[in-house]
């Protein structure tokens, strides 16, 4: 997958697009990354950004043709007075804007992204807000990682991109697959534990050091379930269930509401 970001402050990026996972994809050719600086595409002397929003509000709005200019460099093609979405039919490839008011990133979102394309574009906004025609005529997408604002849209892209990465073939082994990740089967993890089996007179749970395979999957996977109900009940709805889950759930519902449970 090839990402571009188009961005007025890459430095952001250089640790985390170095260390770990995303490094790592980087240097065996799974991921690239290419950083665009969006003043490197503004006009005149001063390569101004920004200006102030008409109708006043004040703060500063990231004016729209240095991200046209961008855009049209980095692709190579003019963005259609129609809008760039009638170029997506021609496989150019999706302009994501990175905004509180987009789309939330979940991991179903995160999946369609990685498996659907091999390059995207992601913009990230800054001060204020972005001029309302990159919205309108450039992005073909909007998304945001949460319900809170960042003071711009490079952390939420670093964000996306690392969400992206890890779903690539290859780029995880086995060990680290993400079939097991939090979320990816629609639950939260269950615990983990590394020796030594007492720290500080906290032992690790007898399960886990009996050596019993089957035992231990399916405690994991009742940790995985009872941390869920407890903590993020509103995944179950969505989640994968089996009978054996659904039984154990309605097991764990059965003890509190009998008062059985410490
Ligand atoms: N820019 C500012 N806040 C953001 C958020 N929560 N998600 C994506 N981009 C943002």
């Amino acid at each position: 997958m090839h990402i571009d970001i188009l961005t007025l402050f890459p430095e952001m990026f250089a640790g985390v697009f170095e260390a770990t996972i995303i490094g790592r994809a980087r240097q065996a050719g799974q991921v690239s990354v290419a950083l665009h600086n969006i003043r490197d595409y503004a006009p005149g002397k001063h390569r101004v950004t920004d200006d102030t929003p008409y109708g006043g509000g004040g703060g500063m709005i990231m004016k729209p043709e240095p991200i046209f200019n961008a855009v049209e460099a980095i692709l190579g093609a003019t963005v259609p007075e129609a809008g760039y979405r009638s170029l997506l039919a021609e496989g150019y490839p999706p302009i994501i804007l990175l905004t509180p008011q987009g789309r939330l990133l979940k991991q179903p979102l995160a999946r369609e992204l990685a498996s659907h394309h091999e390059r995207l574009l992601l913009i990230c906004g800054r001060y204020e807000g972005v001029d309302e025609r990159v919205r309108l005529r450039l992005a073909t997408d909007e998304v945001s990682i949460g319900d809170y604002v960042l003071s711009g849209g490079e952390i939420a892209a670093m964000v996306l991109v690392d969400v992206l990465t890890r779903l690539l073939p290859g780029v995880l082994g086995d060990a680290e697959a993400t079939g097991k990740d939090s979320h990816s089967e629609g639950l939260l993890e269950h615990p983990h534990y590394t020796r030594p089996a007492t720290f500080r007179g906290q032992s690790v749970p007898e399960i886990l050091l009996s050596g019993h395979h089957a035992n231990q999957v399916e405690w994991r996977r009742q940790q995985s379930l009872a941390r869920t109900l407890a903590r993020r009940p509103d995944l179950l709805a969505e989640a994968e269930l089996s009978q054996a889950d659904r039984a154990f759930l309605a097991g764990l519902l059965r003890d509190v509401s009998g008062g059985g449970v410490e």
